[in-house]
């Protein structure tokens, strides 16, 4: 089995490799801390042997639980938000067919979600499209009591229990949420349904590798066993152990720490596969919530190329030079098609009759790799050897890692969020949610 690789030879035009090189001692500290949990944040390192420590039998039970929504859904509502919904969704598209949501192949139940806004117009045309249909819901909150997921899941619950019965929807609902505290706990262990716990010391963000994103992602169909076992070999390769120029980990986080403390204050996750585009929303999430805060931290933008070439294109290559990419190159394509000759040839491309189209595409990388370190944008170079759940396991748990030395590193504590509760305070002070009253007068007084 091949491996995942990192490639930084277009940074050192940017920063030397002397200069990356020379962060190994914060690197080990960083590592170190992980392991020993000596630094801020140490009660969230659930996730850190998390992929070693999954048992078979977890596995099956999580198979188990997949099959009977399967059996009993011809659509599963996966209800959740943040770290509780942008793993599953990122793997799930990944290992789709690109018109998965246009087939209607018999190949188990739609899987699709919801708790993730609160737009009037997505939950109605939800309900309307569950009308009549035999649906399932996993509702997913640690906490328990997020607003998004718990709204959703209010209106879920309701039509699901009024369309199949109370009975039936206490069979087709299953909770992921915490061992004892929250809402979503509570309305599991009343109504019966079938639960699954995520531990106290992995958050949201460091969370898919649970049933938080293993559940769903077996629910549509994939070898979670396989994302599993990629996962836990990416553990070893990136081990304390591993020598620091061998640790892509290890590599990845001082390379852009590097170019951070050069002005490149934004990293763009560039992906050339529609597929990965929530794979970069939940890298986005990863790396911004654990790493901006104390006015400090890299801020993760992602594009989808070539499509964003055509929009955003303009701004790399000549934009201010703030920015360094991260390019994840799918070395192999899992389907083939060759570009047909054309006996008229009126679009001019006859040049490429009986090319591979991803031959097209990594010409389109490689040529855009060039133009934009011509440009003065630093490039990283992740490959994967093929997207499938082995690999997408190996670069789940490579961004995690990644992302735990990168935010010790850079001298913050990479696993909480205390900026993502602004919002709440004033939402709920604007809601005249019980006990926010002080809070309601302060803000209507600003208004
Ligand atoms: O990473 C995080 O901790 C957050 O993004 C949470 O996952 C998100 O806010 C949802 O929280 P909860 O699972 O408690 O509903």
């Amino acid at each position: 089995m091949k491996n995942i690789t990192l490639n930084i030879d277009k940074v050192t035009g940017f920063v030397s490799r002397e200069q990356i090189l020379a962060l190994e001692p914060q690197v080990k500290r960083a590592q170190q801390a992980l392991e020993e949990g000596t630094l801020p944040g140490n009660d969230f390192l659930g996730w850190l042997h998390l992929p070693s420590s999954i048992t078979k039998e977890h596995i099956e039970e999580l198979k188990a639980t997949a099959q009977t929504l399967r059996e009993n859904c011809e659509v599963v509502v996966v209800a959740g938000i943040g770290g509780s919904y942008l793993g599953a969704r990122a793997v799930i598209e990944a290992l789709s067919n690109n018109f998965a949501a246009l087939l209607g192949d018999n190949n188990g139940p739609r899987v699709i979600f919801a708790g993730h806004n609160i737009s009037e117009d997505y939950l109605f045309e939800l309900t309307e499209y569950l009308k009549g249909k035999k649906f399932g819901v996993i509702n997913i909150s640690k906490s328990g009591t997020t607003t998004e997921t718990a709204l959703a899941f209010r209106l879920l619950k309701k039509q699901c229990e009024e369309q199949r019965g109370k009975e039936t929807a206490s069979k087709v609902i299953v909770a992921i949420t915490d061992a004892v505290k929250g809402a979503a706990r509570i309305t599991a262990d009343k109504e019966g349904y079938k639960s699954f716990i995520i531990p106290d010391n992995v958050g949201g963000r460091f969370s898919v590798l649970t049933p938080v994103g293993l559940l769903p992602i077996a629910v549509a169909g994939f070898d979670i066993e396989a994302l599993v076992n990629g996962a836990c070999d990416m553990e070893k390769n990136c081990a304390p152990e591993v020598p620091f120029e061998e640790n892509i980990a290890a590599m990845y986080a001082a390379t852009r720490n590097a170019l951070y403390a050069d002005g490149k204050k934004i990293e763009i996750l560039v992906n050339y596969q529609p597929k990965l585009h929530f794979t970069s929303e939940w890298w986005k999430q990863l790396y911004g919530e654990s790493e901006g805060k104390e006015n400090k931290g890299i801020f993760p933008a992602s594009v989808d190329f070539t499509t964003d070439l055509h929009s955003m294109g303009q701004w790399i290559q000549e934009g201010e030079r703030t920015i360094f990419e991260t390019v994840l190159s799918i070395e192999k394509p899992n389907s083939s098609l060759t570009v047909p000759s054309d006996e008229e040839n009126l679009d001019g491309l006859n040049f490429l009759a009986g090319k591979h189209v991803d031959e097209v595409n990594k010409m389109a990388e490689l040529g855009t790799q060039l133009a934009h370190v011509d440009g003065g944008v630093p490039n990283i170079r992740i490959s994967i050897p093929e997207l499938n759940a082995y690999y997408i396991g190996q670069l789940l748990y490579f961004f995690e890692i990644g992302c735990g030395i990168s935010g010790y590193i850079l001298g913050v504590n990479p696993f909480n969020q205390p900026g993502v509760e602004a919002y709440k305070k004033n939402m709920f002070a604007l809601l005249d949610k019980p006990g926010y009253e002080e809070e309601s007068k302060a803000i209507r007084a600003r208004l």
